[in-house]
């Protein structure tokens, strides 16, 4: 006999979007805009250095992007995001060229561990490297140190490609004039002969010298912060290492993962389908993983709420504790050394390996 009752499919639960109406846009240089947004209410909750996710829409898929907030929640009185166009990009190229102030934008909760906690009584030296976009939660900490923490200094080593690519040169500028606590060092690849500054790939023996010189400071205990393209963000680690840096004290951020696009395009041949148990929201649910896909393209696919953001093992949203089994991550860049230690993968980039992963998602 026939069953007339189909089942019907349980419709996905949407995780709570935050409307945000767009106050203002910026050109800040030919490929960059800011984006400012009103106030909600209550206000915006963030900490320096996080991003915001946007969730939009595109032929009828919906489409999330990471973008790290330019502001500081000390400082500046409406929360805002800088957009530098990829080409071919989706989001990057929408939202330079088709927002406008009055749109609204999605977004879920401000996320992302690149930040700190500041203190007036610190006497830190903040040691900030960026490049292009990089500098947008660079921009977000150099502010809130110089609002929270007078006896702190402030060194931001900025590469862009040329003159007119420098984002944020004049606001730049006009604080380190008004504020003896902040230097900037920009380092132009391309630049016109007039440049007088920095030019060139910024090498290890560059970074080398300014760390160097950072740490025969005595008197300043020096954190640093980096977050710009593989190239920069990978020598700068290398340096630091080799100066037995403690791991502690470097913050990392990275835009974009080669290691995770090549994954997606990798052949699985050979690997086996495995199911995966995963505990959400005080629920066991038991998804099956085929070598194409990822723990969180599974889990969404089974209309599962899991937390995500970039897609690419950078920003950690997807982050689940694993209670038993083995998982391969195509790329681990967002999870610290304790991380790892501690049993932490992340969903989007992770890959069972045995048939008993258990992973809990908090
Ligand atoms: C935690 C976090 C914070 C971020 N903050 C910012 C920010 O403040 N400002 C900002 O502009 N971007 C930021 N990004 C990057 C942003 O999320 C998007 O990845 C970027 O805008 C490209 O998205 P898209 O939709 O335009 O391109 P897509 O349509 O996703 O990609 C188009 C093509 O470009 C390639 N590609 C994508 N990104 C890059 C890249 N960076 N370098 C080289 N090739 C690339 C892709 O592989 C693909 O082939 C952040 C990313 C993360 C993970
Ligand atoms: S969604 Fe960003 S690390 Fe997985």
């Amino acid at each position: 006999m026939f069953n007339l009752f189909k089942k019907k499919k349980e419709a996905p639960k949407k995780p709570s979007y935050l409307p945000l109406k767009v106050r203002e846009v910026v050109k800040e240089t030919a490929d960059t805009v800011s984006i400012y947004f009103e106030q909600p209410d209550p206000y915006l909750d963030y900490k320096p250095g996080q991003f915001l996710t946007l969730v939009m829409d595109f032929e009828g898929k919906e489409q999330r992007r990471s973008y790290s907030l330019c502001t500081s929640p000390y400082v500046d009185p409406f929360p805002g995001i800088s957009v530098k166009r990829v080409p071919g990009g989706l989001f990057s190229n929408f939202l330079n060229e088709k927002i406008h102030p009055g749109k609204t934008l999605n977004v879920l909760k401000p996320l992302g561990n690149f930040t700190t906690d500041f203190h007036s009584k610190n006497q830190k030296h903040f040691f900030l490297i960026g490049g292009g976009s990089g500098i947008t939660p660079l921009m977000g900490i150099l502010k809130s140190v110089i609002a929270n923490e007078p006896k702190s200094k402030v060194t931001l080593l900025y590469c862009s490609r040329h003159e007119e690519h420098i984002i944020f040169k004049k606001e730049l500028d006009a604080l380190e004039e008004k504020y003896e606590q902040l230097t900037v060092i920009h380092n132009l690849s391309q630049p016109t002969e007039a440049w007088t500054g920095l030019k060139g790939r910024l090498t290890r023996e560059t970074i080398s010298d300014f760390v160097k010189k950072a740490e025969a400071e005595g008197e300043f205990q020096t954190e640093y912060f980096i977050c710009g393209p593989e190239g920069i963000l990978e020598t700068s680690i290398e340096v630091l290492d080799s100066l037995t840096i403690d791991s502690s004290k470097v913050h990392k951020e990275s835009f974009y993962s080669a290691a995770a696009e090549a994954a997606q395009h990798e052949s699985h041949e050979g690997a086996l389908t495995r199911d995966v148990t995963i505990l959400l929201e005080g629920e066991e649910h038991l998804v099956s993983v085929a070598p194409d896909t990822t723990i969180l393209e599974a889990g969404l696919d089974k209309n599962l709420n899991m937390p995500f953001s970039c897609q690419s093992g950078l920003c950690t949203a997807c982050r689940g504790k694993l209670i038993s089994g083995e998982v391969k991550m195509d790329e681990d860049a967002g999870l610290s050394e304790n991380e790892i230690k501690e049993g932490y993968v992340l969903c989007c980039v992770g890959r069972p390996q045995t048939s008993d992963v258990k992973i809990s998602i908090e």
